[in-house]
């Protein structure tokens, strides 16, 4: 158990599966409590069943629409009754949707951003000043490896990326002189049902993808070292080095031609 997290809080957005689910477990693991944020009751409800069987875990369970304008309000209001200040905070909850701009609806692609970049930014900025004035505080901002790279049939998605890889690096070197560390976490295909919602088919892919439970423990190494950006996978690192040395154009196209999407009637809703 690591002694620093001992009776602390850590809130994990998007906690009802995928990377969520496996931050809140590491947590849970190293004797913190733990706030659980989705939408998903029933998924939040059972976790919080495992985590107090398995680690003893005390979990307050929020489910809210982060991606509405009064989502963070009522998730802040809840916490507020709650009494709970939250030392850790990880911005996972996101989604991407794969297919061309201008063939997908306008809502779901200004959803996508009201979850990916608003309720991100609001939730920093919310929890972030209590951070501050307690002179302790850790956040991990999740990225992507499309932060580095403008992606053709995800446009918006690897543009919110590159927000919170840009925003995350920027409020880093403001709040790191008060104690409070951000690490953005950047990882590449993760074996999560990501995919089924952004209606991309990777079927054939499944042996190069991580797993979900490596990259929230590479994600959660890299908090507690305080590192400022972590892309978990030696595969990642590669294309990220390679998005700096070849024409972005290129590279975007020839990755963007390799992608199949799944069809509308077999994708899950957002
Ligand atoms: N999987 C990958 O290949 C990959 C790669 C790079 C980065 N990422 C990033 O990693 C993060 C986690 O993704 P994942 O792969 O674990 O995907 P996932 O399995 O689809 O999980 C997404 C999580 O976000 C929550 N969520 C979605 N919309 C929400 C909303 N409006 N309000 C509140 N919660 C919401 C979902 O819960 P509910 O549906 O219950 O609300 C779920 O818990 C995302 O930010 C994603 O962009 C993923």
């Amino acid at each position: 158990m690591t002694e620093e997290m001992k009776n602390r809080w850590a809130l994990v957005t998007g906690a009802s599966r995928g990377i969520g689910r496996d931050f809140a477990t590491l947590f849970a693991e190293r004797g913190a409590k733990v706030v659980l944020v989705a939408r998903s009751q029933e998924s939040l409800d059972s976790l919080k069943e495992d985590l107090k069987t398995k680690h003893q875990c005390e979990a307050i369970v929020i489910s809210c629409n982060l991606g509405r304008p009064d989502g963070i309000e009522e998730l802040l209001q809840v916490l507020n009754e709650h009494e709970v200040q939250i030392d850790y905070l990880v911005n996972n909850a996101g989604f991407g949707s794969y297919g061309s701009f201008l063939q997908q609806s306008r809502e779901k692609q200004l959803q996508m951003i009201d979850l990916n970049i608003r309720s991100l930014t609001h939730l920093t900025w919310s929890l972030a000043e209590k951070m501050k004035q307690r002179g302790f505080g850790h956040i991990v901002q999740l990225g992507s490896i499309l932060s580095f790279l403008p992606m053709p049939d995800y446009a918006v998605y690897s543009a919110s990326k590159q927000y919170v890889l840009s925003f995350s690096q920027g409020i880093r070197e403001e709040l790191k002189p008060h104690g409070v560390f951000v690490t953005t976490l950047c990882p590449g295909p993760t074996a999560t049902s990501f995919f089924d919602h952004a209606g991309q088919d990777i079927s054939n892919r499944g042996p190069y993808m991580m797993t979900s439970q490596e990259v929230a423990e590479i994600g959660m190494k890299a908090m507690l070292a305080k590192k400022a950006l972590v892309v978990p996978g030696w595969k990642n690192k590669l294309f990220i080095f390679l998005c700096q040395w070849l024409p972005q154009t290129w590279f975007s196209n020839l990755i963007s031609n390799q992608m199949e999407p799944i069809k509308e009637k077999d994708r899950p809703a957002p």
